[in-house]
């Protein structure tokens, strides 16, 4: 069952809801700030708080902790890994950490594994609180241009009262069922980023070492039936070399491994991902430097 919206709309502000959102990242900040520029009644927290301060030029709140953000109907979150979306949901201090009222949904929009999400869904139903999986397609610009897209599972009434949240952050959400079927679909659609980026970098190196000007290249590519809005989207950083971070190599790299460790379970082999797969693990200090 999918619902394609082709046009933003403002949620129905006559029903405001109390909206938390956690992590302010390249992703985050960008999704957060259009949500409390939309109207919505947003608190926002951040382990580094300063990151998070900004967003208090559009209207939203900054939450000195997390629990603080219990009280909210709604709690977003967008952090890196399976692993720190349980420490700020589960942790010690985390957003069930305290004894008071509980939030009725998180929405959760960070890329991690099927089974990450599960846990996280028991973690939470043990408590009473519905999960939305709701990873992204799209980087920090893509969200500013509103060029966002949402993939969700998770009940179908949860789903329908996130939506008019969505909305306002980004033109397309798609419900793809029950579970953590929207973790497959982003799975999928971040292997397929990897492959092509790395197929693009490698031919545009091929045709400018046989004497071919990048720039060249790409006009034909793109102009061609192989030409698609992302390969016309990375041809400026591939023909200025702006190598400007908007997606850490840390971060695909998870995302290739949770590609194949999803191939294992489902016995699909997957060659082109593990070729683009970087072959070391991202050594902690290069992760620094990335981001
Ligand atoms: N960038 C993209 O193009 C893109 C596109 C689609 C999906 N994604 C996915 O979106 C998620 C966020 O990506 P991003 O590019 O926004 O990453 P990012 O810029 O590295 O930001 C990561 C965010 O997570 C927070 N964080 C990380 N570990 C934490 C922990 N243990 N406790 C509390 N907060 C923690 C960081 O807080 P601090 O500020 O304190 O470090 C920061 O707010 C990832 O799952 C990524 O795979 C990224």
């Amino acid at each position: 069952m999918n619902t394609i919206v082709e046009e933003p709309e403002l949620a129905n502000t006559n029903k405001k809801l109390k909206l938390g959102w956690i992590g302010t990242g390249r992703m985050g900040y960008e999704m957060a700030a259009r949500l409390a520029q939309g109207g919505g009644d947003v608190t926002v927290w951040n382990r580094t708080r300063a990151k998070a301060e900004p967003l208090t030029r559009h209207g939203a709140k900054i939450a000195t902790s997390l629990p603080d953000l219990a009280a909210c109907d709604i709690v977003f979150c967008m952090v890196s890994t399976w692993d720190d979306v349980r420490q700020v949901v589960a942790g010690p201090n985390g957003l069930l950490s305290g004894k008071g009222k509980l939030p009725r949904m998180v929405v959760e929009c960070s890329s991690i594994s099927l089974e990450g999400s599960a846990e996280l869904r028991a973690l939470l139903n043990e408590r009473g609180v519905e999960l939305l999986a709701a990873p992204v397609s799209g980087n920090a610009k893509v969200i500013k241009a509103g060029k966002l897209s949402f993939v969700c599972s998770g009940p179908k009434a949860a789903y329908d009262a996130a939506l008019p949240y969505l909305r306002m952050i980004a033109p397309a959400a798609s419900y793809v069922g029950e579970g953590e079927l929207a973790r497959i679909v982003k799975i999928c659609h971040n292997v397929f980023l990897g492959v092509i980026t790395q197929s693009l970098a490698e031919i545009t190196v091929l045709a400018q070492k046989a004497g071919v000007p990048r720039h060249a290249f790409l006009d034909f590519l793109n102009q061609s039936v192989m030409g698609s809005v992302f390969t016309r989207y990375k041809t400026p950083a591939l023909v200025n070399l702006d190598f400007k971070v908007t997606f850490t190599p840390y971060l695909l790299r998870k995302d290739l491994d949770l590609g194949l460790d999803a191939g294992r379970r489902y016995g699909v082999i997957l060659p082109s991902c593990w070729c683009s797969r970087p072959r070391h693990r991202v050594s902690s200090s290069s992760r620094k430097m990335f981001r």
